[in-house]
C-alpha cells in the first residue's frame, strides 16, 4: 500500500472527467488500497479517484465513527433525488475550507462493489451528501463551484498562496 498525492484546488486536474471502469482486476484493487490508505491517513470521510489523479469512476467513503465500514462505489450513478438538505462540507482537495452546499437529502444510487457486486439502493443524510460530492469528482466538479464567486475568488487565493508557501 501507499499514499497518494491529494491534487489541491484550484488544480486543473480536478477538472478531468472520469472514464468508467471497464474490468475490477488487480490495478483497480490496489487503487482501492491505496486510496483507503490515503484517506484515512488525511483524515477524511471520502475520497474519489480524481482527487489522487486518477480519472476512473471509484470512490470511497467511510462515515462510521470506528473508521472501519470502507464504503466503494465504482461507476456510481444517481437514478433518483429527493427533497433538499444544507449541510457544511469539506474536502481534501480544498484543506481548511469548510462551507454549506445544499444537495438532495434522500437519493437512489446505482454502483458495483469493490467485488463487482450491483447495488442499487435510497439512502439519506450524510451518506447521501458524501455520495453526491465524490460523484461531482468524478464530473470534474468541486465543492466550491456551488458557492459565489466572490467567495470561490477568495478561496482560490487562499489555496494558491497555502501552495506557495509549501514549496
Ligand atoms: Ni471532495
Amino acid at each position: 500500500m501507499a499514499l497518494l498525492e491529494i491534487l489541491h484546488y484550484p488544480d486543473s486536474r480536478l477538472r478531468t472527467l472520469a472514464a468508467p471502469v471497464a474490468d475490477i482486476n488487480d490495478e483497480i484493487r490496489a487503487l482501492i488500497d491505496d486510496m483507503a490508505e490515503t484517506m484515512y491517513a488525511a483524515p477524511g470521510i471520502g475520497l474519489a479517484a480524481t482527487q489522487v489523479n486518477v480519472h476512473k469512476q471509484l470512490i470511497i467513503i467511510d462515515i462510521s465513527e470506528d473508521r472501519d465500514q470502507l464504503q466503494v462505489f465504482i461507476n456510481p450513478e444517481i437514478l433518483s433525488r429527493d427533497s433538499e438538505v444544507a449541510m457544511e462540507e469539506g474536502c481534501l482537495s480544498v484543506p481548511g475550507i469548510y462551507e454549506t452546499v445544499t444537495r438532495a437529502e434522500t437519493i437512489t444510487y446505482r454502483a458495483l462493489g469493490a467485488q463487482g457486486n450491483k447495488i442499487e439502493e435510497s439512502v439519506t443524510g450524510l451518506l447521501a451528501v458524501c455520495i453526491q460530492h465524490e460523484i461531482d469528482h468524478l464530473k470534474g466538479k468541486v465543492f466550491v463551484d456551488y458557492l459565489s464567486h466572490l467567495k470561490q475568488q477568495r478561496i482560490s487565493k487562499k489555496m494558491l498562496k497555502q501552495q506557495r508557501q509549501a514549496m
